[in-house]
């Protein structure tokens, strides 16, 4: 496995964490919905993942539902001391694998136990508040109810850290007003970048970016100038997307998913991978064409 240090490293509950991590979500069935095709691949690709050295893992339990937090259980447990494993909390699965607002206290008090057994934890390193406003993406309305209630959680114990994931400026702003917000996760990558002056504030304030969709997720990014780029530097367009992601800010944790044992390798390799000023200046023209 290629080491992953190079990448960099940043503040995330607490600890510090190697800028390169993983995401989980691609462990579950097609759709993040029931058990993966291959129970024992899911298996080795976390434990791959943590011994070339990745401590930040992003999960929730809606994946599966429940499905991948037990494979991380099962893959990881007993933990190593500085693995930190974020969730996410807000959303709830329909029969039919729909993703549904779940925002009662009682919707998010159960989240965070369905977390904690099916992870196996006392206490959950970072959860983060998912909000469900829009369809696509974040849209404005107030988080401070839901907030509130995960605050309230953190308090009894139960969970050390809190992010916000698919929010807008002014609710992260609304959210610091209730309590410590550690991480924001939105959609980002080189192709989409809405976030842009957002990721500079937060890095302004210490507080990490962790983009979502960093390969461009269910529709993977695909570009004749990533490409070009690519093979100029005899690298892929994946390596290519995730170190400039890693050279966008130093706030932004990375948190590629695959069920991919070769992807995952290819994924972490990006660490090694600077991009010159030339190449940097070349990719301006993937913004918006994805
Ligand atoms: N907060 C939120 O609302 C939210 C939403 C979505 C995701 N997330 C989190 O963000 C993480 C990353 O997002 P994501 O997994 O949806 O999308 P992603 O990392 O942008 O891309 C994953 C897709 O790219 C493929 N892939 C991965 N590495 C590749 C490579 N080297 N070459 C070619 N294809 C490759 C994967 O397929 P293979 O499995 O075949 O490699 C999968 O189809 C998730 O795992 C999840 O933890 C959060």
């Amino acid at each position: 496995m290629p080491s992953i240090d190079q990448s960099g490293s940043f503040a995330l509950g607490g600890r510090t964490v190697t800028r390169l991590g993983y995401g989980a979500m691609q462990l579950a069935g097609p759709g993040v919905f029931g058990p993966p095709k291959d129970h024992a691949a899911a298996m080795t690709v976390l434990r791959a993942a943590v011994a070339a050295g990745v401590n930040h893992i992003d999960t929730s339990d809606f994946y599966g539902p429940h499905i991948t937090n037990q494979i991380i259980r099962e893959a990881l447990s007993p933990y190593p001391d500085d693995l930190v494993i974020v969730t996410k909390i807000g959303a709830r699965r329909g029969a039919d694998a729909s993703w549904n607002k779940a925002f009662a206290p009682e919707e998010l008090t159960a989240a965070v136990h369905d977390n904690l057994r099916n992870l196996g934890v006392e206490v959950l390193d970072v959860v983060n508040l998912r909000a469900m406003f829009g369809v696509h993406g974040p849209a404005e309305g107030s988080i401070e109810a839901p907030l509130t209630v995960l605050a309230e959680l953190q308090r009894q114990g139960l969970v050390r850290h809190i992010g916000l994931s698919n929010v807008t400026a002014t609710q992260i702003a609304e959210g610091r007003r209730i309590c410590d917000i550690v991480c924001v996760q939105n959609a980002y990558n080189i192709a989409h970048r809405e976030d842009d002056a957002l990721i500079d504030e937060l890095a302004r304030e210490g507080i990490a970016y962790v983009p979502f969709f960093p390969l461009g997720g269910f529709t993977p990014l695909q570009s004749s100038t990533l490409s070009e780029v690519a093979s100029g530097l005899d690298a892929t367009p994946m390596q290519v997307a995730l170190a400039w992601l890693l050279r966008r800010s130093p706030n932004i944790l990375l948190i590629p998913g695959t069920s991919s044992l070769a992807h995952l390798r290819e994924n972490l390799a990006a660490a090694e991978l600077t991009l010159p000023d030339d190449a940097v200046r070349a990719l301006e023209a993937v913004a918006g064409t994805v």
